[in-house]
């Protein structure tokens, strides 16, 4: 069975078919009837266990443009507060038949566990788990890339070598970091780190990524500048610096946007803590694509659904112990 697990199984080619797929897909959100019938008798679980906007809905999209029967699970009202593991509530939904689970978790690894477990026998695909992984964020942020520094139509079967990306903020708790990384360095783009020492995570020097702590400067060099939430809900107070300490040094404003090469854009996954890491200037202005991020969302999952349950195109990915 095909899962999509983490940003570092993808090969370069599996990306590129991604995005290159992805194109195809974005062409049906412009027509009036926002529908394709690929995915007609599959079903599709979405099984979240953390709280989730954008991708839980993104997903709920991709999976009804595609027209699958979808079913949305949230840990919260469900039997798991009664104390039911993972494994019985995979084994639930199977026995239910489900072809897909689309799972976030806030263990790092469950995903994995489930795709390689044997409980179940779907393809699953990784909403994000713990501090690992969120590869489909990593697509829909190389997509965005690839739009807005190569171009729409010059970006098929292109990737985004000598592209620089800079990555500022909560590294230590960042799943779309590490995902990110892991894809731009598959994709052949230069990424920088910049983060407070203690939002780092030990090993990251193994990472295939540039580490600084000088924001200003890094920014001058950047196509792509992508700011990260500090997720205080995963951190020790002990670890964070004052909310003041931290804007001054690590929040984008507009002086600090104004540095940026002219064609550099400002990115953000969402969710957005506006004033902390970035300004309401910054956050509104042209040069930001998070929303374009969300947009570029649902083509990416729709691209993922269709190769991993539709298509009949080399397999994305087999997760591989390593990436676990
Ligand atoms: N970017 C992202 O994963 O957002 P949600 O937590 O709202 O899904």
């Amino acid at each position: 069975q095909r899962h999509l697990i983490s940003a570092a199984d993808l090969t370069r080619d599996d990306a590129v078919l991604i995005l290159d797929t992805a194109e195809e897909m974005a062409r049906v959100a412009d027509r009036p009837i926002k529908k394709l019938p690929t995915l007609r008798g599959r079903t599709v679980v979405n099984l979240f266990f953390e709280d989730s906007t954008r991708t839980r809905i993104s997903f709920e999209a991709a999976e009804k443009r595609l027209s699958a029967d979808v079913i949305n699970f949230t840990a919260k009202g469900s039997s798991v507060s009664k104390g039911e593991s993972l494994k019985d509530t995979a084994q639930t939904l199977e026995a239910m038949g489900v072809d897909a689970v689309v799972i976030r978790h806030g263990a790092s690894g469950a995903p994995y566990r489930l795709a390689t477990s044997g409980w179940i026998d779907a393809h699953v695909i990784n909403a994000g788990d713990g501090t690992h992984q969120h590869p489909t964020q990593a697509l829909l942020d190389a997509f965005t890339m690839r739009r807005r520094l190569v171009g729409r139509d010059a970006g098929l079967g292109q990737d985004l070598s000598g592209r620089r990306i800079t990555i500022v903020g909560d590294v230590l708790h960042s799943r779309v970091a590490r995902s990110n990384v892991d894809l731009l360095h598959t994709l052949g783009a230069e990424v920088t780190l910049v983060a407070p020492p203690t939002l780092l995570p030990v090993g990251v020097d193994t990472w295939p990524c540039e580490v600084s702590y000088a924001l200003d400067s890094t920014l001058t060099k950047s196509d792509a500048v992508m700011m990260l939430r500090v997720q205080r809900e995963r951190m020790n107070a002990a670890f964070f610096p004052t909310e003041r300490e931290y804007s001054r040094r690590y929040g984008l404003d507009g002086d600090r946007m104004a540095r940026m090469p002219e064609h550099a854009i400002v990115m953000h996954p969402g969710p957005m803590v506006r004033g902390m890491e970035i300004t309401a200037e910054v956050a509104d202005s042209d040069r930001c694509t998070v929303i374009e991020q969300v947009a570029n969302g649902v083509s990416i999952r729709m691209a993922v659904l269709y190769l991993l349950l539709g298509g009949n195109e080399p397999a994305l990915a087999h997760p591989s112990p390593t990436t676990a």
